[in-house]
């Protein structure tokens, strides 16, 4: 996702370095480690490499002044006090001065070192310039003394990168309910009538909404894929458990009801296993409360609904029209279901958004394309 250049210098905290190094690969960025001679002491360069899956001895200039971010973490009193003053006598403090994007700094040191004055004028300075800092916290130091100087926790500053790398937008902040896969409704206790949606769309929808900053919750009724970083997931295996989660959250500013929930669900589940035998099972099925529906009834000014339409050919995209209207939505997505390309369980799909002014195809793309062309329209939505 991001060029992310990290400098590690020389305090204990180095080796919570390696924790962010690899927290970071796993979040999918690109991690150039910077790790100054005093670091070294404590953490080998080698190590970071390893984590940052990158060559041991690569030559790093090139990457410096092609960076989305900077962070220093653990931070010293000393390369705090070169930043400061623009002094470039390591890898860090010379990609310091030629970098021109946002820089995080997470302090680490003794209590009375970052209460000196030196120190004080030197974060004054670095806060005058626009750079961003995490920390540090309270707590008891690897010397045993007790103050403030010890570095933010891992997870800490992963958190604080996050924020700084969304970049600016109408989703940034907003709250985005998503809902993903396909329902299964009982018959029995082991048995279910269920539907072939993978969540992918869904799933592919939180990733996009939570990359433009938004809070999303992840509404997963069997989802065959990995829920992304970042999004709080509630599972809701039934049409029941969706609708109950879905209303809760009914005020969210976008809703995208990306689910395959059950149309109909057995009207008398069994609570025990219905034992095999030669006689046939008459199954009576019932409609299940139509979410979208419910939610478009209840549905505030200024907030955005988003339906998807899973129907076939031409007139489908007749009955995703009606359904705009029907279901009080301000965006259908018609998938047609009848091709085995795109759609259902498929990584790639093909939609029109249809919406009241107007029907738009998205040519076939990726899930992860769509879920971005999905969520244009919905941002145009929003600026009204
Ligand atoms: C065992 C030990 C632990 C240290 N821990 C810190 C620390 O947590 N914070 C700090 O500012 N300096 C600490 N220092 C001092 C720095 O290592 C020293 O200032 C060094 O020059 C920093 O270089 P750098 O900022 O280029 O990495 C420590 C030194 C030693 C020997």
């Amino acid at each position: 996702m991001a060029r992310i250049l990290l400098g590690v210098t020389g305090g204990i905290a180095a080796y919570k370095a390696c924790e962010l190094t690899r927290l970071l690969v796993k979040d999918g960025h690109e991690v150039v480690p910077l790790v100054t001679p005093g670091a070294e002491r404590f953490v080998r360069a080698e190590t970071f490499h390893a984590l940052a899956r990158r060559p041991p001895a690569e030559d790093v200039y090139p990457h410096l002044t092609r960076a989305d971010l900077l962070v220093v973490a653990p931070c010293t009193a000393n390369t705090l006090a070169k930043l400061a003053h623009g002094i470039a006598d390591n890898v860090l403090t010379e990609a310091a001065l030629a970098h021109r994007g946002p820089t995080l700094v997470a302090p680490a040191m003794n209590p009375r070192m970052w209460a000196h004055a030196a120190t004080r004028a030197n974060v004054e300075t670095l806060n005058a310039r626009g750079i961003h800092f995490v920390g540090p916290d309270e707590g008891e130091m690897a010397e045993g003394e007790w103050g403030v100087g010890r570095m933010a926790e891992p997870a800490e500053i992963l958190v604080a990168i996050r924020e700084l790398l969304i970049p600016p937008g109408p989703l940034r902040g907003k709250h985005v309910l998503v809902s993903a896969g396909g329902t299964r409704e009982p018959i029995d206790s082991v048995r279910y009538v269920g539907n072939r949606s993978s969540g992918r769309m869904g799933v592919a929808l939180a990733a996009e909404a939570r990359r433009r900053g938004a809070n999303v919750t992840l509404l997963a009724a069997n989802v065959a894929v990995d829920t992304p970083e970042g999004v709080d997931v509630v599972l809701t295996p039934t049409s029941e458990d969706m609708a109950r989660e879905a209303f809760a959250r009914s005020d969210a500013d976008v809703v995208v009801m990306a689910a395959a929930p059950a149309d109909y669900r057995p009207a008398a589940a069994r609570t025990d296993k219905r034992p095999k035998d030669t006689s046939t099972w008459t199954v009576e099925l019932e409609p299940t409360t139509d979410i979208l529906l419910t939610l478009g009834e209840q549905r505030r000014d200024g907030q955005v609904l988003v339906g998807f339409a899973a129907d076939a050919g031409e007139t489908g995209v007749e009955r995703a029209r009606a359904k705009l209207v029907r279901k009080h939505a301000n965006l259908i997505v018609f998938n047609d279901v009848s091709r085995d390309d795109v759609g259902f369980d498929n990584p790639d799909n093909e939609v029109v958004l249809v919406t009241a002014g107007a029907e738009r195809t998205v040519a076939r793309a990726p899930k992860a394309e769509i879920a971005a062309a999905i969520l244009d329209e919905v941002e145009r939505i929003l600026h009204g």
